[in-house]
């Protein structure tokens, strides 16, 4: 049996330089093994935790896509598809629902920070302003893997929690049934974080981000904000504690990120390493911003194959979730 490789992204913008080295690289790597069975998707119900405005939503949706597909993914080898087009998950999630101790969600990480946000800002309902979207959030995550008996989940180390979940909820509902249907999914694909502008991680969230595909003048735009400190360009400065130098190091080839290294060590002014930045991101990414601009433009492309994708998934997903319906004692 072939190894099985999924991993989604939320459709909460445009994917930025954290998510490609984090989620869309390392996926992409793992699919490139032509033994393996990949299944990499757009989380938009994920997304509705958080964003409510239908446009932004049908935009963000094809954003990821595109992204995924300008990265490399190859819908001929890879299963592309939108969570929301699996019906079978949102069957699945009631039942893992059914499964979960609300214990295990009190202690979601994404649930206790927005708790521990109201108790800071003095507010007598811990709760306000909390969705159930929100607490369940980790349960659908757990039907999106569980679903297509995921060996290995390449995510950051963020979403650690939600796999050691997934694997609770699976061992859970195995026990309960004697069963071994449901595969808990193996080792988490560690993959490195990304610092954001501001040195703490790049997430859009906290819009300390650099957009994936954002037009060349603005990276460069983007890239000459940097906070650096007010060191002259003869001082030597220090690579591990340096932004530019982090997200340098992600993109680099390994001969030029031991080049800038050195120059670091005899001292280098923050403005051309700016420049070596820009110039490093921009050769990476142009060839794949023009795919990706071109699938904008071509939206009815990208529906095709998502449609397409959709389609090879649930054909994918049915036998298990007959099984499981089998399995609780609903045929
Ligand atoms: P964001 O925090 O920007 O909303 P998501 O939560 O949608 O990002 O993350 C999508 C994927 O990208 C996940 O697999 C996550 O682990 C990864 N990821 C997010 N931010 C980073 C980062 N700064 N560095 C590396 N990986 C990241
Ligand atoms: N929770 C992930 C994130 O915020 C997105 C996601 C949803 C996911 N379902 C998934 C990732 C299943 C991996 C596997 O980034």
């Amino acid at each position: 049996m072939s190894k099985i490789i999924l991993t989604g992204i939320k459709p909460t913008g445009m994917p930025h330089l954290g998510n490609y080295i984090g989620a869309i690289q390392p996926a992409l790597e793992l699919t490139a093994d032509s033994s393996v069975e990949s299944y990499l998707f757009v989380a938009d119900y994920h997304s509705l935790t958080t964003v409510q405005k239908a446009q932004d939503l049908s935009e963000m949706i094809y954003q990821v896509s595109a992204a995924w597909l300008a990265c490399g993914l190859d819908p001929e080898k890879t299963i592309i598809y939108r969570q929301s087009d699996i019906p079978e998950l949102f069957e699945l999630n009631w039942i893992l629902s059914c499964m979960t101790p609300k214990g295990l969600m009190n202690r979601g990480h994404s649930y206790k920070a927005l708790v521990q946000a109201n108790q800071q800002a003095g507010r007598k309902n811990l709760d306000s302003g909390i969705n159930m979207g929100v607490y369940n959030y980790p349960i659908l995550m757990s039907a999106d893997i569980l679903l297509f008996s995921a060996d290995e989940v390449p995510v950051s180390e963020d979403q650690a929690q939600h796999l050691e979940i997934t694997r609770d909820i699976a061992l859970k509902f195995n026990h309960v049934f004697k069963t071994d249907l449901l595969k808990p999914p193996g080792t988490l694909v560690k993959t490195q974080l990304l610092p954001g502008l501001d040195g703490e991680k790049m997430s859009k969230s906290k819009n300390n981000h650099v957009p994936l595909f954002c037009s060349s003048k603005e990276l460069k735009k983007i890239i000459m904000k940097i906070k650096t400190d007010s060191s002259a360009p003869s001082e030597p400065k220090n690579p591990e504690k340096s932004i530019l130098f982090s997200m340098y190091k992600a993109f680099a080839s390994k001969g030029n990120i031991e080049k800038l290294k050195q120059r670091y060590q005899q001292g280098i002014g923050w403005g051309e390493v700016k420049e070596l930045l820009y110039v490093c991101l921009e050769d990476h990414l142009l060839e794949k911003r023009k795919v990706y601009e071109s699938l904008m433009m071509d939206q009815k492309r990208i529906d095709a194959i998502l449609n397409e994708g959709a389609k090879k998934a649930r054909e994918k997903a049915k036998p298990l979730m007959q099984k499981i319906r089998r399995t609780i004692g609903i045929s």
